[in-house]
């Protein structure tokens, strides 16, 4: 038995806290409430294969393909041979997935796969389905005080046993609760923070998207791998990031431009239902060509549209339009990271004890380009594995040990946490990084970072980021919400603020990701350069 802190309550840390409760001390950090993650947002289902004449190598092959060329085959291969046991895991958890007039599951389909193997809920709901029966599982080990939860925490740092802050062993990690920094040791650490949608203007991720646990790992030290590919996904609303599932075109809507031209069937022969860079790329330049107005997606001929998909129904409702009759605005948002914390195929980082799974993790199961729906399944099936990696680590911890870790985890003392523990609080700060305000950062790294990026635009972001290291020691400038929030408690300046540590996270991330891409200096899925002509091979 040792102890474990989870860190974020999407499907992967939800998957991960379950099956490690009752053999170690967990504890689960969320930065919300519980369940508040991507995964909640999720829309179009989770991709496997169960039964008919699909096959595990046609799944394979599929995410492959959809890849790039840049996927690990192995790992690849972990994830779909997985995907049906996944899936009917999560039933027997209690998703209630859709049917046919069968009576069994029903598959949809998206870009990029050869066969429907989408298992939905709720029509377009399947990730706030997923959410709820996980997070209900969980509250019961709550109760049952097999899992401690801290919710309204906020993840700073990951702690390790060098302090030159080369990577060493994990030994605990610092937290944010109630505008102060606490410190919580842990013999293993799982990283299922999500995703990073917030570093852009336009997105269809949630704002706690920001990528608290990559940015964490960076400070660390980890090996952070292929951060210049993340995938923007072609159908949002303009403004608002509201996504319309890659779903709805796989049940046959199709894409328009203004003139009412179906331009994808001049680009890709599989036409709206090409892999998401593909698209997304599609789009973006067509809408370029029209002045920035957008294109449209045409989903009047679909059959039982607004039935299929009534999630998307009612948010299309609440901003005037109809599915069913209207031609329905789209433009590329940021969806998913396929670069992060690298792991192997059982979630471990380069740092010993620490492990990422989920959308933080770059298990190489993506990609240059995910392909649709798989990411809820990553995250089912990389989080059982890590679980049950660190299942069979050695364990150093002692009964007494455990026991005054949970006393020390309810009194919430943090200072005698750290005595207790040894663990003194890290001199880097991660509060005091940015002078730009969030909108700034998001604008500069929509225009240098978006779907089409340059060589000169990529030097221009890191020199304007440069310019904000120089404010170092400034504090709470994330952003007006930052600045109001530094100042109702600038009384105490040990007090800190959520907002402040997510917009320092998110410039460290764009600084590190616009590195990366610069220095992929070809265009390969989701990173498109333009000013190299050549595609990459890898
Ligand atoms: C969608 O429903 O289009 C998103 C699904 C995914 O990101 O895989």
């Amino acid at each position: 038995m040792s102890r474990v802190i989870v860190a974020g309550s999407g499907i992967a840390g939800l998957t991960a806290a379950l099956r490690l409760s009752g053999r170690h001390t967990v504890t689960l950090v969320t930065k919300g409430r519980l369940g508040e993650s991507n995964t909640e947002w999720a829309q179009g289902g989770i991709a496997g294969v169960i039964g008919t004449d699909d096959t595990v190598d046609s799944h394979i092959a599929d995410t492959l393909t959809a890849g790039a060329g840049h996927c690990d085959p192995e790992a690849v291969r972990c994830l779909c041979e997985a995907g049906g046991d996944a899936i009917v895991s999560l039933a027997e958890a209690g998703v209630d997935f859709d049917t046919d007039p069968t009576g069994s599951w029903a598959r949809g389909i998206e870009g990029a796969h050869s066969y429907p193997r989408i298992f939905h809920s709720g029509g377009d709901a399947t990730g706030r389905a997923i959410s709820t029966a996980l997070a209900q599982k969980l509250r019961i080990e709550v109760v049952a005080g097999r899992v401690t939860l801290l919710e309204d925490t906020t993840l700073v740092d990951i702690l390790t046993d060098d302090h030159e802050r080369r990577p060493g062993r994990a030994t605990g990690v610092t937290v944010l609760r109630d505008g102060r920094v606490e410190a919580l040791a842990a013999d293993a650490i799982v990283l299922a923070t999500g995703g990073a949608g917030q570093l852009f203007a336009h997105t269809t991720n949630p704002a706690a998207a920001t990528g608290d646990g990559l940015a964490a790992a960076i400070r660390a030290g980890a090996v952070i791998s292929d951060l210049e590919f993340f995938q923007f996904h072609p159908t949002a609303l303009p403004g608002p990031g509201f996504l319309i599932s890659e779903a709805v075109r796989g049940a046959g809507a199709l894409l328009l431009d203004e003139h009412g031209h179906r331009f994808m069937s001049d680009i890709d022969d599989r036409a709206e239902l090409a892999s998401r860079d593909v698209v997304a790329l599609a789009l973006h330049r067509r809408q370029a060509a029209q002045d920035g107005r957008p294109c449209f997606l045409d989903a009047r001929a679909v059959p039982d549209a607004t039935a299929k998909f009534p999630s998307i129904t009612a948010g299309l409702a609440a901003r005037g339009l109809d599915l069913s009759r209207d031609l329905i605005p789209v433009t590329p948002a940021a969806h998913y990271f396929m670069g992060g914390v690298a792991t192997d195929r059982d979630g471990r980082t380069s740092i010993e004890g620490l492990f990422a799974v989920g959308e933080v993790a770059r298990t190489g199961v993506h990609g240059a380009n995910r392909l649709a729906s798989n990411s809820l399944l990553e995250g089912a099936v990389f989080a059982a594995r890590a679980a049950a990696a660190i299942d069979a680590r050695p364990t150093h911890t002692t009964a007494a040990d455990l026991a005054t870790h949970r006393a020390d985890l309810r009194s919430e003392a943090s200072e005698s946490l750290n005595r207790e523990h040894h663990l003194p609080l890290p001199q880097f700060d991660p509060f005091h990084q940015t002078a730009r305000t969030r909108t700034e950062l998001q604008a500069l790294t929509w225009a240098h970072l978006g779907v089409e990026r340059t060589a000169a635009g990529l030097r221009t972001l890191l020199d304007r980021l440069g310019e904000d290291g120089t404010d170092k020691g400034h504090t709470d400038k994330g952003g007006p919400d930052e600045r109001d929030h530094g100042k109702d408690r600038n009384c105490d300046p040990a007090v800190r603020s959520v907002e402040a540590l997510e917009t320092a996270n998110l410039a460290l991330i764009a600084e590190q990701m616009a590195r990366h891409a610069l220095a992929r200096e070809h265009s390969l899925g989701a990173h498109t350069r333009t000013d190299t002509t050549l595609a990459s091979s890898t």
